[in-house]
């Protein structure tokens, strides 16, 4: 059990191009992710990159574990099953947007409202190197686009089209839950 700390905006590398993952299967590749498990679930993200702990590579988990039979049986807008997605590819399907609350890790406290694609289309693959690819709308696009981003070294602030949503938790949207 590994709980890192996470980068917070400001730390160069938080903007930075992360690095494609080019071998599967391996013992570093595993200890990496759960160290992100660890850290994503002592943290209660809803996801995780893992420039946000310190690694340039474009490897991302997002999703809770316990999503992963309910949501099958009762879908849920909001749920999200956890996935490991390495070397991301995204595609939008259609044009249509929609505004949403997001906050981050990264950037603690705060929260703020982001307009995202409605519909993607995603695929990569698991730490396995086993190819995933889903069709998703609404809040389950939204993680995959913020934390997608941070593989391209984008913070959700910098996606944000009216910096008037953006505030401190507390203070800003109090009864709404962060996605
Ligand atoms: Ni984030």
């Amino acid at each position: 059990m590994t709980v890192c700390s996470v980068l917070r905006m400001g730390e160069p590398l938080l903007l930075a191009v992360a690095d494609e993952v080019t071998a599967f299967d391996t013992l570093e590749l595993h200890a990496l992710i759960q160290d992100m498990e660890d850290t994503m679930a002592a943290l209660d993200g809803a996801g995780l990159a893992a420039p946000q702990i310190g690694v340039s590579l474009r490897v991302v988990i997002f999703g809770k574990e316990e999503d992963r039979s309910e949501n099958l049986r009762y879908p849920d807008a909001n749920s999200v099953p956890y996935t490991v997605l390495i070397n991301p590819k995204l595609t939008f399907l259609g044009h249509e947007q929609e505004d949403g609350l997001e906050g981050c890790l990264s950037v603690p406290g705060l929260r703020g409202i982001v307009p995202r694609h409605t519909h993607l289309h995603y695929s990569g693959f698991d730490q396995y190197g086993k190819w995933v690819e889903r069709t998703v709308s609404d809040f389950h696009a939204r993680v995959v686009q913020h934390e997608c981003d941070h593989l391209d070294g984008i913070l959700y602030p910098m996606r944000m089209t009216d910096l008037t949503t953006f505030g401190y938790a507390d203070d800003i949207f109090p009864d709404q839950p962060l996605p």
